[in-house]
């Protein structure tokens, strides 16, 4: 039994059942990949990663040098931008299929965080951090996940956050635009599983990279330890190639999690303790 979809411009495309498709991993070999926020951390981990797998990648950021610099080591096309500007991701999308050709695969990976008391927190400062956290992926989703859909192959990662899943204080509305994308990737992936796209959150706890400093906070807990970048592009590849809908790293990290779900007062209660 076949269903339609709608597809931009308003055509109708054909799609085979959902009985008929089982496993969505992707074969990285040859496959077009787009990696946003790679001139930095887990993208530049995780580009790397892609490109050595065999795929052929186009790396995104704002630093220019960085992405030369990346660029030089993977041959890699470059694209620049600022996420947080209207319809820059839809020219991100744009950029890189006329680099590649259409995408197989896009890790939505370009974030930022941000921590301080919430009653502090400049509104503008609010919608800045929305505007690259979530607005960005879902309309970077938006733009690309019609085509894979259309020619029923593709992958979408979204990169999310532990604190998606728990939430932390001073880190409200960080938290937020992850627990958004959480929902977002659920949401997907049933919508897009029965037409053949693989949508995938991947949820880092905490990672060696510039993101604590370049919130302005650096991570000063002992617990839990930060892991290497590269652990991450790694779970990252394992979700595209394996098509896992939900990958938290490190794993033990979803101990606390589960926690929270079946049992909230206890998690509430050792988690005010241990703060
Ligand atoms: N590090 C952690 O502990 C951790 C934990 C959980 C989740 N994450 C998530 O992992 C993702 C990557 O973070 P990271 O740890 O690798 O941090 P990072 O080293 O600071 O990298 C962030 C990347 O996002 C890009 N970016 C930032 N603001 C942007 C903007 N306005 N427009 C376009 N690109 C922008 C940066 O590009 P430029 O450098 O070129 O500006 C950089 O490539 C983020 O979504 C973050 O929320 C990180």
């Amino acid at each position: 039994m076949a269903s339609q979809l709608f597809v931009r411009g308003g055509s109708v495309a054909p799609v085979p059942s959902p009985t008929l498709r089982r496993g969505l991993g992707l074969d990285l070999v040859g496959a077009a990949c787009l990696v946003t926020g790679a001139s930095s951390g887990i993208g530049a981990a995780t580009a790397r990663l892609l490109a050595g797998a065999g795929a052929r990648v186009a790396v995104h950021g704002r630093d220019r040098a960085a992405l030369d610099r990346l660029a030089a080591d993977l041959g890699a096309p470059t694209i620049q931008g600022d996420l947080t500007e209207p319809g820059a991701a839809e020219a991100v999308a744009a950029a890189a299929e006329a680099d590649l050709g259409p995408l197989d695969v896009v890790v939505s990976n370009a974030g930022a965080g941000w921590s301080g008391s919430f009653c502090e927190m400049d509104p503008a400062e609010a919608d800045c951090l929305i505007a690259l956290n979530l607005t960005a992926p879902v309309h970077l989703a938006r733009a690309v996940i019609p085509g894979m859909a259309a020619r029923g192959r593709g992958c979408l990662v979204l990169v999310g956050s532990i604190v998606g899943h728990l939430g932390a204080p001073q880190e409200a509305v960080y938290a937020a635009t992850k627990a958004a994308l959480a929902s977002l990737a659920e949401s997907l992936r049933a919508e897009m599983a029965p037409v053949g796209v693989g949508v995938c959150l991947v949820s880092p706890g905490v990672v060696q990279t510039a993101f604590f400093d370049r919130r302005g906070l650096p991570y000063s807990r002992r617990r839990p330890r930060p892991i290497p970048a590269g652990r991450v592009a790694v779970a990252v590849e394992t979700a595209i190639t394996e098509g896992r809908p939900r990958t938290i790293v490190p794993t033990w990290l979803g101990l606390p999690v589960a926690l929270s779900t079946l049992t909230p007062s206890l998690y509430r209660r050792l988690a005010d303790r241990w703060a």
